[in-house]
């Protein structure tokens, strides 16, 4: 199978990009230049991961005129914070983003969520009983304003993260520059909401509209800052056993595999240079069917980010609609 994907703007996405949430500052630039060195071409960045200054350290020794690698070369995408979802902050927010990283353009700019949080300074603004501030900038205005990024050659195309399925149908049905990717939490199917997998059941269907997923948190993301202890990591299930065993690969390879062999784009985050080898040594197997079934059989329908509101004393999904 191919390395890439062909968005429906006709860039060529490589199906394994290094993530970079959570990635500490001190350690993402290393990460970004061992992912380099050992052939990585698309990296995901984010404003809200607070680290794109050090990932543009590693860009400016790779990546550039008169560098290793030329700037087509590499894949780049960053992500609108949801308190710049205000048309008036959209380029600007864009333009920080592109500085910290030392580009002129980006591959790809997602709008990070959905809904949008009070403008300003704090990137979680929140009340003093710790609600969080939202604001009511609908999301199709700041497609609008992301769209002009585009017309302006600061971005190659524009795409969303974390929507839902109407969400997506609302911005492909307003959209002037259609959506390419809609990046979602997706880990394997341990993980994934039966809402989530409407999303990613859309998009993969809708060939036509060709609106590529890609897979943040694929590993189950066990780095996080809020994990249970008991609950169960998705590289130690023990049902991975047989299927690595007969594939001669690690539980991680079996898994982002899995995704691949689906036609979604993995983002592994690791900053363990073995690990980030490892994670793109994917291409040279194929998983059978009766192996990608098991695999599917392991969804337990959760996600560990749910952006939620208190209403009426009950926690609900807060739907930006
Ligand atoms: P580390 O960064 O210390 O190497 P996700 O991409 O789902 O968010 O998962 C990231 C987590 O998975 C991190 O804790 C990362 O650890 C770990 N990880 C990444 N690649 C591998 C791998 N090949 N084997 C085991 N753990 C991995």
């Amino acid at each position: 199978m191919n390395t890439f994907v062909t968005l429906s703007s006709g860039q060529r996405m490589p199906m394994v990009g290094l993530g970079t949430w959570k990635s500490a500052p001190g350690q993402v630039k290393q990460a970004v230049l061992t992912a380099l060195e050992c052939g990585y071409r698309h990296i995901d960045c984010a404003a809200a991961y607070g680290n794109e200054q050090e990932v543009g350290e590693a860009l400016a020794l790779w990546v550039g005129p008169g560098k290793i690698l030329p700037r087509e070369e590499v894949f780049l995408t960053s992500k609108l914070w949801n308190t710049k979802h205000d048309p008036e902050d959209v380029e600007e927010a864009c333009r920080t983003s592109l500085a910290h990283l030392g580009l002129s353009y980006l591959d790809l700019y997602l709008m990070h969520w959905p809904m949008a949080f009070q403008r300003g300074k704090e990137v979680m603004p929140r009340r003093e009983d710790g609600s969080i501030c939202y604001s009511d900038t609908h999301y199709r205005d700041t497609w609008r304003a992301m769209e002009s990024l585009i017309d302006k050659g600061l971005v190659k195309a524009i795409g969303m993260s974390n929507f839902n399925a109407r969400q997506t149908d609302d911005i492909i049905s307003i959209a002037r520059h259609k959506p390419v990717v809609n990046q979602v939490q997706l880990i394997t199917v341990q993980l994934v909401s039966s809402k989530l997998w409407n999303v990613i059941l859309i998009c993969l269907k809708q060939i036509s509209l060709a609106v590529c997923v890609t897979a943040y948190s694929p590993l189950g993301s066990g780095d996080r800052p809020w994990a249970s202890p008991d609950e169960p990591s998705l590289l130690e299930d023990p049902r991975l056993g047989a299927i690595t065993q007969t594939y001669h690969k690690t539980p991680a390879q079996v898994i982002l595999r899995w995704h691949i062999q689906r036609g979604v784009v993995c983002i592994p985050k690791s900053v363990t240079p073995s690990r980030i080898q490892q994670n793109l040594k994917v291409f040279d197997f194929s998983l059978s069917q009766e192996d990608m079934k098991l695999i599917e059989s392991f969804n337990r329908s959760q996600r560990f980010i749910v952006p939620s509101v208190e209403r009426d004393g009950k926690r609900v999904w807060r739907d930006a609609g």
